[in-house]
């Protein structure tokens, strides 16, 4: 029996997740996977001198990307560095040199994943994400074949574990926001500049993608209404526990009436429903398909091991072949319009500081009122005596998006209001 000729591979970064890979690679079982041997023949570093976690033979790093372009042993290149560039110009060069790509890059498929895959159509490489939303929770692949019988009408998840993470400490300690985040740094799971983390930027570009197999269309970053989680405070938690309610930082895409309506954002959460229950790190993405009704995913949606995961079994049903070709792609077919957030309909949660005298609720009533807001609870928190100010917590019935800012604009207005601290949706189980 002649043994198959060894499977050609290319790296584009070294860092964590890319070590993780380069060692799963390197070792001699790997190739029992694949059913056949597994050369690791080119990676692409930004410094040559760098220290490394992982040994690789002599030869293999490289500075130049043409190393790894030009290299014609090589079959499948893996984009492990991040970011939008230069990543993004490595991915087009490769996919319209014919070279098929496995990525883990979310700004990159959310940003140009039509324009990458339309590449790969016209040369005949492919281009796989698993890796790109959830870590390694298998979201990717369910969406473009599992699914595909269904009707999608709406994803619901939490696709960020830093922020997860933070608000599961806030929620279960009581932390302050800034407290919670240096504990998620000091664990690693927030990155040093964690702003695309908590300002809620890397959930849209990982829901841009979902909600793009989902509805079989296509969705940019700009199009998802995105606010993060930096102005919650440990009051919030404690009310929206009184009231029977988690905190999360919530990605939905809903298709309504033709239209999609796509957002990354904090929302209360019955606490009894499952996207309630994920903790720390965790991702859940919950979908919601005509046939199949609701279905979860949960799992590790960070980490190295988690995405190398990902990362390789892309590699795997590239290295099998045609057959693994996806019943769905990014841009196959035409945008739907986008729902603007003002048409939202949903219940809120308000959390304000007011004068603690008579007359006030009635006139915090009325600027409800007369944008035909229903109240459904009005509580009276903590008391400042010497300020002679009280917290008020108001939930409302579902209601526009539009009305509740106009409102919100018109209580800004009174004299009776000292803060508004907090407006927050309330998501229906
Ligand atoms: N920074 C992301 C998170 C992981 O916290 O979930 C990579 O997508």
């Amino acid at each position: 029996m002649t043994e198959k000729s060894a499977l050609g591979v290319g790296l584009l970064g070294l860092g964590v997740i890319g070590s993780h890979v380069a060692a799963r690679l390197l070792d001699p079982t790997t190739a029992n996977a694949f059913g056949r041997p597994v050369e690791l023949r080119r990676v692409l570093v930004r410094r040559l001198d760098a220290p490394r976690s992982v040994a690789l033979p002599d030869g293999v790093l490289t500075d130049d990307f043409t190393d790894v372009l030009e290299d014609d042993g090589i079959d499948i290149v893996i984009e492990a560095m991040g970011g939008e560039h230069p990543a993004l110009d490595h991915l087009t060069q490769l996919l319209s040199r014919g070279v098929s790509v496995v990525t883990a890059n979310k700004e990159v498929v959310a940003k140009h994943g039509p324009a990458l895959m339309a590449a790969a159509r016209s040369s005949g490489a492919r281009l796989r994400y698993e890796a790109s939303v959830g870590g390694g929770i298998p979201i990717i692949g369910p969406l473009q074949d599992d699914l595909l019988a269904n009707d999608i009408s709406s994803v619901r998840a939490i696709i960020n574990g830093t922020t997860n993470y933070i608000l599961t400490k806030m929620s279960q300690e009581g932390l302050a926001f800034g407290d919670a985040l240096r504990q998620a740094q000091e664990l690693g799971y927030a990155e040093p500049d964690p702003a695309n983390d908590i300002e809620g930027r890397d959930a849209v570009y990982k829901l841009a993608i979902l909600a793009s197999l989902a509805f079989h269309t296509t969705v940019t970053p700009d199009e998802v209404h995105c606010e993060g989680i930096t102005a919650l405070e440990a009051d919030d938690f404690q009310y929206a526990h009184e009231l029977g309610y988690e905190i999360k930082l919530l990605a939905i895409a809903q298709r309504i009436d033709g239209a999609v309506q796509a957002r990354v954002h904090p929302a209360l959460l019955h606490r009894e429903t499952m996207l309630a229950k994920v903790e720390g790190p965790f991702n859940a993405v919950e979908v919601e398909g005509d046939l199949v009704g609701p279905v979860v995913f949960h799992g590790r949606g960070a980490g190295p091991a988690p995405t190398a995961s990902a990362i390789i079994g892309d590699l795997l049903a590239l290295a099998r072949g045609e057959d693994s070709a996806p019943g769905v792609q990014m841009g196959q077919r035409g945008p739907l319009p986008v729902r603007p957030m003002r048409e939202l309909e949903t219940q809120y949660y308000l959390r304000i500081s007011a004068a603690d005298q008579p007359g006030v609720l009635a006139q915090i009533a009325r600027a409800f009122g007369d944008h035909t807001i229903s109240l459904a609870s009005v509580i009276q928190k903590d008391a400042d005596d010497r300020a002679g100010t009280a917290d008020l917590v108001i939930t409302t019935h579902p209601a526009r998006e539009a009305a509740m800012q106009a409102a919100l604009e018109d209580l800004k207005g009174l004299s009776v209001l000292t803060a508004v601290h907090n407006l927050l949706r309330v998501e229906a189980a």
